[in-house]
């Protein structure tokens, strides 16, 4: 059964790979008349893009065009009270308030959260003193993870596998190498296993997991090189099998929902979990407060509802009303980067053959795209493209998305060639 909403306007905030499948999915609802985007990607089509910068800006953007649902797509306007901002006047938004967004906006704090609740991670301390830091990472040995707290773009995590180069974090985290995001340092147990993206949407009172998803962190193939912001995604996930669904349904979703009661968090949103499948079952890695970039490019492909009211019936704490149904095949995303990336890279090249992999069926979801003064589309970011495509089995929409990124080019273009091998292997 469908609910019926009234006629809609609709505004995503951000303008990544992510946002581009929020719009593009938000886009097919027949609900859904007016698409904004602030500030959007030249590949979002049909959507009004905004040059606003300021949350009182969107705000009052949002109360003049009477926007009826807001969904927000980066963490940092969550941390920074987006959601309080509009709802305060009225808005209807979706996403966790300043408050809960803590989630992911502090580490320490997240792992209070879980150890109140019970929710399995990784054991840890929390240092505002390097010394300290220090002698507990000399005390524990390596292998031993060093997260500065907040948010550092992804870049706050060292996996240290010897004590000199845990040492080295701490140092840095201490030096300001994060900005404030190192005044407190996270030193946790280094953990063994396979990572999976477990999603799901709630309103406080439900919540309803999304497909299974799993990223690939590392830029190089085998998952080697430097930690990127994600460089390929794709769904299901056959490492979550249905004993593990069950045991996290339990142990992550179900505590979690039950923490945000008795913490009294307004959470209507998207809760992100990154999920370490270990031989002692799944630890949580960290959370995040908003959709995950680029395992929302492959989810949302294979989601076969109306995503606004979806997203609206979690925002107005009506969630108990809409149930997911997904299609039973699998979808694929191959991140396109730039040459250097993740560290630094050059702007303005000139891409070629979107079209070409359209043809083909693949959605290329931009990230890092602008047009320049000839109306060309050149790379401007450092995940350049989402690359995305469907079929009956992970092997179908590999094939599928690799023959996409095969019509694309630009000079230095870079991408990894074993996108979804762990799932290929055990497809095998
Ligand atoms: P995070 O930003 O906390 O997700 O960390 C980034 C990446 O570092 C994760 O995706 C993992 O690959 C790795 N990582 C984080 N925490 C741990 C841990 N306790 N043990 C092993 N690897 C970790
Ligand atoms: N793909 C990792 C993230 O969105 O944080």
């Amino acid at each position: 059964m469908t609910m019926q909403l009234e006629p809609m306007d609709v505004l995503v905030i951000g303008g990544g790979g992510r946002e581009h499948a929020l719009v593009w999915k938000l886009r097919q609802s027949p609900q859904v008349r007016r698409v904004f985007a602030a500030p959007g990607n030249p590949g979002m089509a049909g959507v009004e893009r905004l040059s606003l910068s300021t949350l009182d800006e969107l705000a009052e953007f949002a109360v003049r065009e009477r926007i009826g649902l807001t969904v927000v797509g980066p963490e940092a306007p969550l941390c920074d009270g987006i959601v309080d901002l509009f709802r305060a006047r009225g808005l209807r938004i979706f996403g966790p308030d300043r408050n809960a967004a803590q989630l992911e906006g502090s580490k320490a704090y997240a792992k209070d959260f879980m150890a109140r609740h019970g929710i399995p991670t990784a054991a840890s301390a929390t240092f505002t003193d390097g010394a300290a830091a220090a002698a507990y990472v000399r005390a524990q040995g390596a292998p031993i993870v060093v997260k500065a707290d907040g948010l550092a773009a992804g870049k706050g995590v060292v996996v240290a596998a010897t004590v000199d180069e845990a040492l080295a974090a701490v140092t840095d985290c201490f030096a300001g190498a994060f900005g404030d995001a190192g005044r407190t340092v996270v030193v946790e147990e280094c953990l063994v296993g396979e990572e999976a993206s477990i999603l799901a949407i709630t309103d406080g009172d439900t919540i309803l997991p999304l497909a299974s998803a799993q990223d690939h962190k590392r830029i190089g193939d085998g998952d080697t090189g430097p930690n990127t912001g994600g460089m390929g995604a794709y769904s299901p996930a056959p490492v979550v099998t249905p004993e593990l669904w069950a045991v996290i349904q339990h142990e992550v979703l179900d505590r979690f929902l039950a923490g945000c009661r008795a913490d009294r968090l307004d959470y209507r949103g998207v809760i992100y979990a990154g999920v370490m499948v270990t031989a002692g079952g799944p630890k949580i890695l960290e959370f995040n407060v908003r959709f995950g970039d680029p395992e929302t490019q492959p989810i949302l492909m294979r989601l076969d509802n109306d995503l606004a009211e979806v997203l609206a019936a979690a925002a107005d704490r009506r969630l108990g009303e809409v149930t997911l149904h997904w299609a039973d095949d699998a979808a694929v995303c191959v991140v396109m980067a730039a040459q250097g990336y993740p560290g630094a890279y050059p702007k303005g090249a000139v891409i070629t053959g979107i079209p070409e992999a359209e043809k083909l069926g693949a959605a290329v979801f931009h990230a890092g795209t602008a047009l320049n003064p000839a109306g060309q589309t050149v790379t401007a970011g450092g995940r350049v493209l989402g690359v995305t495509a469907r079929g009956a089995t992970i092997h179908d929409a590999v094939v599928k998305a690799y023959a996409a990124v095969a019509c694309i080019h630009w000079d230095g273009a870079q991408y990894r060639r074993d996108i979804a091998a762990r799932a290929l292997n055990r497809e095998a």
